[in-house]
């Protein structure tokens, strides 16, 4: 049976959700052992071979603080049980085989990112310099400047290493891939619109048909466990944003954060010095705004969220606009994300992808089909 060794970052949401679901795939998996040796917060971790069963209680009695050396050293205890131990099913009379056979277990080091930290991703490069593959959901490593985004996959080739991150938009869509793919066979891209934000996906399917108020939808929006629990955080549009920059890097792209075009929901007066009860307080001075925007909508109109990146202009823009209802973007319900890609073969009718685009369970699917891609490039 072959063996990836996985250190995870992060056990909030997705995190404790992924190694559950690590847990069942090893238990029907007869080829291949996921073996989570490191479970981490940001200030202690659980060092233990096959630590998924029981993990949480565990966790409490056995996790201490710890740095990335406590990493690799017991990265470094795996490696050297598993050349003893094939050291001794070849029974050769000479050194251990070097390098070991592709797939023969204790070689494979992947460190997994479900974090939504800054400081973290400070630890990919040095993680690739020590042997990681890396996966990750935190989409801060490729929003960064472009000097960044460039110098770790520099790292990535030098040291042979695979860097996937599938959930950085759409969650557990397969967005990334799908567009990477088109790319790379050279297909042209002309433009990718979507409503990116399951959230705000919510607010505007919503405002767009029933008789209520904004701040009212905001509301149960809030109680679904949809939004931040700062909405200006949704509302500013910058996740969004970055979701977009990610996308427009894939295709070739060399932008910046501050060449996205954003436009924020958040009015003026309600940002900037206000604090979060401030702004709960006067959450309804955003109902005549948008009943405005509602009332310029034709009968076949609804409004939605949209970032857009149009290739011909290389413009990035994440803007609310009138839709037509015929259209995918239009047709969405619910929480859904949809992306709309338009390519030369495709001509008028674009490639649409359509789904759940957040939530803890579709996310740690996405990480999990990334670390078995990892594997199976590996093994
Ligand atoms: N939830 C979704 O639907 C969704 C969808 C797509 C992508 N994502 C992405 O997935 C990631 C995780 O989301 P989540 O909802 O699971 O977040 P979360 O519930 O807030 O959990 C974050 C976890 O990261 C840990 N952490 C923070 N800084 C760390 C550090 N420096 N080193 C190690 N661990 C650290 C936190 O530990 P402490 O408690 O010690 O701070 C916590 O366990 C985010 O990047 C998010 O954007 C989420």
């Amino acid at each position: 049976m072959s063996q990836i060794n996985i250190a995870i970052f992060g056990i909030g949401n997705v995190g404790s959700t992924l190694i559950k679901q690590i847990a069942d795939y090893n238990k029907k998996s007869k080829t291949q052992n996921l073996n989570v040796f490191c479970i981490a917060n940001s200030t202690l971790a659980l060092f233990q071979e096959n630590a998924t069963e029981g993990w949480s209680a565990n966790f409490e009695s056995q996790a201490y603080p710890y740095s990335l050396d406590d990493v690799y050293a017991f990265a470094k205890k795996i490696r050297g049980q598993s050349r003893s131990k094939e050291f001794n099913d070849f029974n050769t009379d000479a050194e251990p085989p070097s390098p070991p056979r592709r797939g023969a277990g204790g070689e494979v080091f992947l460190a997994v990112d479900v974090t939504a930290s800054p400081e973290f991703v400070e630890n990919y490069i040095p993680l690739i310099e020590n042997g990681f593959h890396i996966v990750t959901a935190n989409k801060i490593a490729n929003t960064l400047s472009f000097e960044f985004y460039q110098e770790l996959r520099v790292a990535l080739e030098l040291n042979n290493k695979k860097f996937l991150y599938e959930t950085n938009v759409g969650a557990g869509l397969p967005i990334i891939e799908t567009i990477k793919n088109l790319h790379n066979s050279g297909e042209e891209i002309h433009k990718i619109r979507g409503v990116f934000s399951g959230s705000l996906s919510y607010l505007f399917n919503t405002f767009s048909v029933e008789e209520k108020s904004f701040s009212e939808i905001l509301l149960e929006a809030d109680a679904l466990g949809l939004t931040e629990p700062d909405a200006r955080e949704d509302l500013s549009g910058k996740d969004v944003a970055r979701k977009l920059l990610i996308l427009g890097r894939e295709v070739g792209l060399t932008k910046e954060f501050t060449d996205v075009k954003v436009q924020s929901l958040v009015p003026k007066e309600l940002n900037g010095q206000t604090t979060l009860p401030q702004f709960r307080e006067s959450v309804k001075t955003l109902d005549a705004i948008f009943a405005e925007n509602k009332s310029k909508l034709g009968a076949d109109e609804v409004l939605r969220h949209v970032g857009e990146l149009d290739l011909k202009t290389q413009k990035l823009e994440v803007k609310l606009v009138q839709e037509s209802k015929t259209t995918a973007l239009g047709q969405t319900q619910g929480a859904d994300a949809v992306f709309e890609i338009y390519t030369e073969s495709y001509g008028d009718q674009p490639l649409v992808i359509q789904g759940a685009g957040a939530g803890k369970a579709v996310t740690a699917r996405g990480v999990l089909g990334d670390i078995l891609k990892v594997a199976q490039s590996v093994n």
